[in-house]
């Protein structure tokens, strides 16, 4: 844990280095789902690139690119750890993998590499997949987590710190295998879908669909299909209800406080703090912050939030009326906000601002960067991905796939698909047993009179 805590506060110092003119000039439509998780380092470790390494497994394996297989036993350790945070997925892991639902797949995946997709990952080889892996942000990987993949035998190409060549190149290096081709594609946040339309399309005629985390990937996914060009199913996994309700909203509940006290030490009783945006992480982060006594105001465009936040009561106000006396701002807009505020805002001198949406578009980085405030994280992501709740999406993810991969053909046409509520209904099942919960079944007389299905669907599709 101190080494995490001392590598956040060196890279939250380190704002005028030579990675901030690199984050600076990042396309905003790329990766951004930056996130900040531990990375085991090492004072001795060498600075070459992993790339100019020839490394190996103890046996014998070299078809991985990662920062140190020294490095191997301690992810494991980190892994193993994350497994017990993550019950849901270890029962899927035994109830299927005795009928290998995922036998002859070939995953090509992009995610942050921790410990918590490493259980996704090997909970996929398990259910008998073969997978190859990049990295899907420039900061989050765990080296030691890669380094355990590659032992495992895992082809992984990631490393902390990579830089935006080194970030095409592992994608690259995942889908260019001579003896190897993808038939399913698992990604948060479509660049590796892009990559592959982009530069071996003609590999699709192999890909049976692609399942995709984030708002940003599926948006995509969407603009795809809107032009007729998405060649695949695809299922977006960002809006099941068990994805949002529990990463948005009750993962970022707690890691708002989480993240903002590990890296400024900030005590958030009687502090004034605007949250931007009252959606599912707009809703957890006020509800986190006004239990510690921070008063809280919330700006919104859309009125319904907006009256949600009245009746939550968190006081509806325009940014300009407010940010004059406010010690905190926290975006959650997953818009483009500060690009506005750029003219209008004059924050107080020490102004935290935060950013807590997927891209760092929310946040004006060259006006922040001007020393009246602490722009924490330059602009990226605040979010520390909680085991529990990451343990959610990712049964989302696996069920997604062994649903595409398994589906007879002509069951999804080439368009975005919600996962189905059955399967939502199960995510959640799943968890159930960690709270010891019991849940209440319907009698049939029940289950007539609502015109359902005893053991569910227990809602329509389109209910939050
Ligand atoms: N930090 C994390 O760990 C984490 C976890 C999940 C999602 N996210 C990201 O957080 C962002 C928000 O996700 P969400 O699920 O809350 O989305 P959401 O759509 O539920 O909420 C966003 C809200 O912002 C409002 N909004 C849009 N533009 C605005 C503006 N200019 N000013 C004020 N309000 C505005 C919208 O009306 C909406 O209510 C997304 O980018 C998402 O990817 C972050």
């Amino acid at each position: 844990m101190q080494i995490q805590l001392t590598e956040q506060k060196q890279e939250f110092n380190k704002r005028h280095t030579k990675t901030r003119r690199r984050s600076l000039s990042r396309s905003i439509s790329q990766s951004s789902t930056e996130s900040f998780s531990s990375a085991y380092s090492d004072s001795s470790e060498d600075e070459s690139s992993p790339k100019d390494k020839l490394q190996k497994t103890s046996k014998g394996l070299s078809d991985f690119c990662i920062k140190n297989i020294k490095y191997a036993s301690h992810g494991r350790r980190e892994i193993e750890i994350a497994e017990q945070e993550m019950p849901a997925l270890m029962v899927l892991r035994k109830r299927a993998g005795g009928e290998k639902p995922l036998a002859g797949a070939k995953v090509v995946g992009c995610t942050h590499i921790t410990a918590q997709t490493a259980v996704l990952i090997e909970t996929l080889c398990a259910l008998g997949a073969q997978c190859r892996w990049a990295a899907c942000n420039i900061f989050s990987t765990q080296n030691s987590v890669a380094a355990a993949l590659a032992e495992a035998g895992i082809s992984v190409f990631a490393w902390r710190g990579e830089s935006e060549e080194d970030f095409w190149w592992c994608i690259d290096r995942c889908v260019s295998a001579q003896t190897w081709q993808p038939n399913m594609i698992l990604d948060d946040g479509g660049d590796l879908t892009h990559w592959i339309h982009k530069k071996y399309s003609t590999m699709f005629l192999k890909i049976k669909g692609i399942v995709e985390e984030s708002v940003t990937g599926v948006y995509r996914l969407y603009q795809l299909s809107k032009a007729g060009r998405l060649c695949v199913p695809a299922m977006n996994v960002n809006d099941s209800v068990t994805k949002q309700k529990f990463d948005n909203l009750y993962c970022c509940k707690e890691s708002i406080l989480d993240g903002l006290k590990r890296t400024t030490d900030v005590m958030f009783g009687g502090k004034q703090v605007v949250v931007c945006g009252y959606g599912e992480v707009g809703k957890g982060c006020c509800a986190a912050l006004k239990a510690l006594g921070a008063i809280v105001y919330v700006t919104e465009v859309d009125p319904i939030c907006a009256l949600q936040a009245s009746m939550d009561g968190f006081r509806v106000i325009k940014l300009s009326e407010i940010v004059r006396q406010v010690d905190m701002v926290i975006t959650c807009t997953g818009n483009i906000v500060s690009r506005c505020f750029h003219f209008t805002m004059k924050c107080k001198n020490g102004c935290i601002i935060c950013n807590m949406g997927h891209s760092n578009t929310e946040i004006d980085l060259v006006w922040t960067y001007s020393g009246c405030v602490t722009n924490f994280l330059r602009g990226r992501i605040c979010g520390i991905h909680l085991c529990f709740c990451v343990s959610v999406t990712v049964v989302s993810q696996a069920l997604a796939l062994i649903e595409l991969y398994n589906s007879p053909e002509g069951r999804y046409k080439q368009d975005v698909y919600l996962l189905p509520k059955k399967m939502d209904e199960y995510v959640a099942s799943l968890h159930l047993s960690t709270f010891e919960a019991h849940l209440t079944e319907l009698t049939d007389e029940q289950a007539k009179y609502l015109g359902i299905g005893k053991h569910g669907p227990f809602k329509p599709n389109y209910y939050r």
